[in-house]
């Protein structure tokens, strides 16, 4: 089949390059002239395992076509996929602007029946407006079916969920654009679902919803365990292990981050506002979250007893989870903000969200950044991680211990055993332990 995505962010090219190497010919449209001329080389503009290799390969065997014209995309597609972002307003409603933006570039370049799919995590009843906007725009005698099909693809393993999916879910009026999609994703193993459209656009906002609400539960759990003496990690798992719960998404930690739970929990919110339902269940597990990253920090500044003025404190991990350099809204941010703002110092280390965390701190929120994670903690009064990478796991806690000013830890991923820390002569302090 020809498709076309619009949009290069995750779902865009991730998806991209997947069905590009099933044996599609794929269009990748972007408004962007410098990052499309880097795609065009081969090289994609945020870091994903695997991701360059993907798009160089099919680059190569010309399958992957990076565009920066509708013009040359949507005559020749059998389906379009929306994949543009989709933040919040202030409101925490979705900003749906660059959704109805790529509808009527679409709508004008129509040509011969096309399936148009909306990969954006949208509220219920957009889709239904993307028609409207296909509808007016299109020439006349151009037919055309929408559909809801929402990725559940995470950062650090897009390709492999993308490969390897739960389920796909397709939401339609038409039973041939369902037959379209289902074609389409045949060389894929996974349970097709096929609902309606506002099913399918309430299945992602609850789905996302849901795993916050794990992890908000899993992180008040650990501000007892904290008090309590329990143990957060046996306690999880202890919960876990009932099938009816399952052991996943109970990791408590600093807060969840990203591109997708804050803001996708912000909108279901703003729905049940909008439509007058009680909403108080999602806009609990959203204040956790917030209390989740002050409360790792209220319990550094206790330490210090309530004064880090002049204090030089090491993060190891920016990112909002270990494999990407994404900092939307990453939990690092409020923390180093709020030590900051206390009158200490900050000296940081991540593999590779440097650049971003740059973008994101602006020059306000100047800290310093280390090219490794031992010389982070050079004379430095505690360490902090903020980030699970794994070389984090397996560093060499002697020679942390050697470039301390203090041997203290501050564990918010719960990546050590407090223990065998301990025995290294470090003060070790878990989240929940
Ligand atoms: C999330 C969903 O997991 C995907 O299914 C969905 O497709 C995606 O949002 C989206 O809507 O596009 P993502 O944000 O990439 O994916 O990353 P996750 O692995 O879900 O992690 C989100 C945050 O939760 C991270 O900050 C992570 O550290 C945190 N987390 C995760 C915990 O604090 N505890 C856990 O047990 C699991």
């Amino acid at each position: 089949m020809t498709i076309t995505f619009i949009g290069h962010g995750y779902v865009g090219l991730v998806t991209a390059a997947v069905f590009a190497d099933l044996g599609n010919t794929v269009y990748c449209v972007g408004r962007n002239p410098e990052k499309i001329n880097n795609l065009k080389k081969g090289l994609t503009p945020f870091f994903e395992p695997g991701l360059e290799e993907l798009v160089k390969k099919n680059l190569e065997q010309k399958r992957l076509i990076f565009t920066l014209d509708y013009q040359e995309a949507i005559p020749e597609a059998d389906v379009v996929f929306i994949c543009v972002g989709t933040p919040s307003l202030p409101s925490g409603e979705a900003d749906l602007s660059a959704v109805f933006k790529a509808s009527e570039e679409i709508a004008k370049n129509l040509k011969g029946y096309t399936v148009v799919a909306c990969k954006s995590t949208v509220p219920v009843g957009t889709n239904r407006r993307v028609a409207k906007i296909l509808e007016k725009g299109k020439k006349k005698d151009v037919k055309f079916d929408i559909a809801s099909c929402p990725e559940f693809l995470k950062e650090g393993t897009a390709l492999h969920d993308t490969q390897n999916p739960d389920r796909i879910v397709a939401g339609a009026d038409s039973v041939k654009a369902l037959d379209v999609l289902e074609e389409l994703h045949k060389p894929i193993n996974s349970i097709f679902l096929r609902t309606t459209i506002e099913t399918a656009e309430m299945i992602k906002y609850g789905a996302n919803t849901l795993l916050a609400a794990k992890i908000s539960f899993a992180n008040s759990m650990s501000f007892l365990c904290d008090i309590v003496g329990a143990d957060i990690e046996q306690v999880m798992e202890g919960i876990g292990l009932d099938n009816r719960i399952g052991k996943q998404f109970l990791a408590a930690g600093v807060g969840y981050g990203g591109s997708c739970f804050p803001k996708d929990v912000k909108a279901l919110v703003a729905m049940t506002k909008r439509y007058k339902t009680p909403g108080m269940l999602f806009e609990a597990v959203e204040e956790v979250n917030q209390i989740a990253h002050e409360h790792f920090f209220q319990k550094v500044k206790k330490y210090f007893h309530n004064d880090l003025k002049g204090k030089k404190i090491t993060l190891w991990g920016l990112a909002f989870k270990p494999d990407t350099d994404d900092m939307r809204d990453a939990p690092s941010l409020p923390i180093i903000k709020s030590l900051l703002n206390e009158g200490a110092k900050v000296v940081a280390y991540d593999p590779k969200a440097v650049e971003n965390a740059k973008k994101s701190l602006g020059e306000k929120y100047a800290i310093e950044y280390t090219p490794d994670a031992y010389s982070a903690c050079a004379g430095t009064d505690a360490l902090l991680i903020v980030t699970e990478w794994n070389e984090f796991k397996q560093a060499d806690l002697e020679k942390v211990k050697k470039q301390l000013k203090k041997p203290v830890i501050f564990d918010g991923r719960n990546i050590y055993e407090a223990k065998k820390v301990k025995e290294l002569g470090f003060e070790y302090y878990g989240t929940g332990k």
